[in-house]
């Protein structure tokens, strides 16, 4: 077996480990980052692709920002559209903020470029990664590569290894507090080379169902669908999903859609989820890997970000000056923020979907809440302020 020693064990590469290490190697504190697939296989993951202010200044912050600023669009607002109604939201005339559309592929890429010429240590397609003496001051965690097992002694562990990983499911259960909602319906998403219908993202509703489309830049779209739960990609031909978004999209947009092969479709099931608290011991845990949003407010990644913001700055704060206080306080601070997010995002979702079981009083419901938010310039500045994340600190 082989013995490695680090000041903090990252697990997962995703954007939050990775900036997570970016923040770290910037202030001076050795970190090892444990990723169980490939790097080809997490770039290949087709996400979010819209950033909060806060978000692009941690990007800033972390000096991984130039391809971001040179690439990047910036959006003043967004349309929201149902039962033939057009709305634009329009923060920048609203608030003064703009939001930035940056896909996650792209961000992951600037970060493990910054990673690699930094020399810090990644090691991908760990596999086994198993957490130890969580609720010790000295943890370690051991995996196994090449056939060989490895150990890393550490002082924490940040656990930024996303839904499914094994960070949180290391915490005793009595530990943890589970907050879940289940939503039976997920998103088809499609991504095309072609340029977007708008120039800024069209969230709609339609009695078929929910549609948003969104962009990566100015030559290449993304679309999404909303579909039954447990629906399968192979029922999906890019024909089939085209017709379907033309139909849930106003006339308009749909007459200047432009369609072409798909070159990524897949399905995202939709949940809310919060585990408090964020912290056991030497284990930290940060962005999905300890609560989920639905995609509709646009907020999983930017939360992600906003956790190991909070979280390297407490770590820095302790192997600067010996304090423990940042550390001790980051479960309560980042869970204010994620509780605020988890409410836009369920209401978000709440207002533009179609749900199955609701009865007509809940759509006449549904429609009486897009009303107010387009009769309303409080309701709009509400949705301005949680959209671009200004409401959220
Ligand atoms: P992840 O990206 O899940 O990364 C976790 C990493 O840990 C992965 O690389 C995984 O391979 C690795 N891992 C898992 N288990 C282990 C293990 N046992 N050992 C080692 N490594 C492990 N958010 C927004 O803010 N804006 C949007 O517009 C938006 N749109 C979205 C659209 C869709 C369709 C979806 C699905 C999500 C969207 N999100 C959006 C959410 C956003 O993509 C996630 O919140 C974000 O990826 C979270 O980052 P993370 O680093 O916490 O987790
Ligand atoms: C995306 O472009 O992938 C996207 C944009 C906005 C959302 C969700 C996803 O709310």
């Amino acid at each position: 077996m082989s013995v490695m020693r680090t000041q903090v064990a990252i697990i997962g590469a995703g954007p939050a480990g990775l900036l997570l290490g970016q923040l770290l190697h910037r202030a001076g504190i050795d970190a090892v980052i444990l990723e169980q697939r490939t790097p080809e296989y997490v770039l290949g993951r087709i996400r979010a692709g819209v950033l909060e202010q806060g978000t692009v200044d941690v990007m800033e912050l972390a000096g991984v920002s130039s391809r971001l600023h040179a690439e990047s669009l910036t959006h003043g607002g967004v349309e929201i559209a149902a039962n033939d109604v057009r709305r634009r939201i329009a923060f920048q005339d609203l608030i003064g903020r703009t939001v930035t559309v940056y896909g996650q592929t792209e961000m992951t890429r600037d970060l493990m470029d910054a990673r690699q010429a930094s020399g810090a240590t990644t090691i991908y397609e760990a596999a086994d990664v198993a957490l130890h003496d969580i609720d010790h001051d000295h943890p370690r965690v051991t995996w196994r590569k090449d056939g060989v097992t490895h150990s890393l002694d550490c002082d924490f562990i940040a656990g930024c290894d996303g839904f499914h990983g094994i960070s949180r499911a290391s915490v005793p259960e009595r530990a943890l507090t589970l907050f879940d909602r289940h939503y039976p319906f997920g998103w088809l998403g499609i991504l095309v080379e072609k340029p977007p219908v708008s120039e800024e993202l069209i969230y709609a509703h339609h009695e078929r169902g929910f549609a948003l489309c969104s962009m990566r830049s100015l030559t290449r779209s993304r679309y999404y669908v909303q579909v039954p739960e447990g629906e399968k990609v192979d029922n999906w031909s890019d024909a089939r999903f085209w017709d379907e978004l033309r139909a849930r999209i106003n006339p308009e947009a749909a007459a200047r859609l432009q369609t072409g092969p798909s070159i990524e479709k897949s399905i995202a099931p939709l949940r809310s989820f919060v585990a408090e608290p964020l912290r056991f011991g030497s284990l930290f845990l940060a962005g999905d890997a300890a609560h989920i949003v639905p995609p509709t407010g646009a907020k999983g990644l930017n939360l992600a970000i906003s956790d190991v913001a909070m979280l390297g700055a407490a770590l820095a704060e302790f192997y600067g000056e010996r304090s423990k206080a940042g550390l001790d306080a980051y479960s309560k601070k980042a869970l204010a923020r994620i509780w605020k997010a988890e409410r836009f995002s369920w209401w978000m979702t709440s207002l533009l979907h179609t749900f199955p079981e609701t009865g007509a009083f809940g759509r006449r419901i549904q429609r009486a809440d897009f009303d107010y938010l387009c009769g309303s310039i409080a309701a709009q500045t509400s949705l301005a302020e949680n959209y671009t994340g200004l409401s959220l600190d």
